[in-house]
């Protein structure tokens, strides 16, 4: 009923050259894949080189990031019209990283969300409590909030463009992954959020992608989940080799 989803997150890696080099190699061997849906998310300078490597392929360009504004006097940003000029077909939005290091509120994530839905573009709203805030019993709490405040306004017939990536803090890029079971509780407490929030329709029906430290060597565990609908995938989707072994999860 859903179909699953691996993103690949490039995150500030990679010249326009290596981008296209790799996006060139997963073109080809994933050329046939049809069991779920394959994204790659490169930096900025490399959306569109990156767009001509796989036009025709079952891989799908995302953004890591964007501006919430069509155009305007918004110095060094970008807006979710020109990344879908540029090709993308997905934006990320509020990446813990992002949250993190600039300081991004749930209400500015949740203005990226609309945009990018407004623009026609699928939106990966990121979540996801701190080592802290699991150890002091807030998890549910943040995860609530960050559910509901990043989706504030998008209806529920825009739910079908929203797909939810659960990505511990303390996971990413630490090679510590959740458990199959931590993952699949928090990925189950967020279907019960939307539902809470829409419907039984909607929770049935959003793609939850888990993300932290995904590798080929956890990736079949955790796909056998039941509410894990996909991965969003750091350091592993940098090389060809990972990233085609883990979108071919068993
Ligand atoms: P990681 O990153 O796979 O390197 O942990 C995941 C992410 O930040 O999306």
């Amino acid at each position: 009923m859903r179909k699953p989803i691996i993103a690949g997150n490039w995150k500030l890696h990679k010249t326009l050259a290596e981008s296209r080099q790799l996006a060139a190699t997963l073109a080809k061997e994933l050329s046939s894949v049809d069991h779920c849906e394959i994204i790659i998310a490169p930096v900025y300078t490399a959306l569109s080189g990156v767009a001509e490597e796989i036009t025709d392929t079952p891989i799908q360009l995302a953004a890591q990031n964007c501006y919430p504004a069509e155009t305007g006097a918004f110095t060094g940003e970008v807006s979710p019209l020109l990344l879908k000029d540029a090709g993308c077909r997905f934006i990320i939005c509020g990446h813990s990283e992002r949250r993190q290091l600039l300081s991004e509120s749930n209400q500015f994530i949740n203005h990226k969300v609309a945009a990018s839905v407004n623009a026609g573009l699928g939106a990966i709203l990121c979540i996801g409590e701190t080592l802290q805030e699991r150890e002091t019993d807030q998890m549910l709490e943040v995860l609530t909030t960050q559910t509901r405040e990043g989706l504030a306004g998008i209806t529920t017939e825009q739910m079908a463009s929203i797909v939810i990536a659960y990505e511990p803090v303390w996971a990413i890029g630490t090679g510590v992954t959740a458990s199959d079971q931590q993952a699949q509780e928090a990925h189950a407490f967020i279907r019960g959020l939307l539902q809470g929030l829409y419907n039984q329709d909607v929770a049935n029906t959003t793609r939850i992608l888990y993300g932290g430290s995904v590798k080929p060597n956890n990736v079949d565990g955790l796909m056998a989940q039941s509410d894990i609908d996909g991965a969003l995938v750091g350091g592993a989707s940098l090389k060809a080799e990972d990233f085609i072994r883990i979108v071919r999860f068993e």
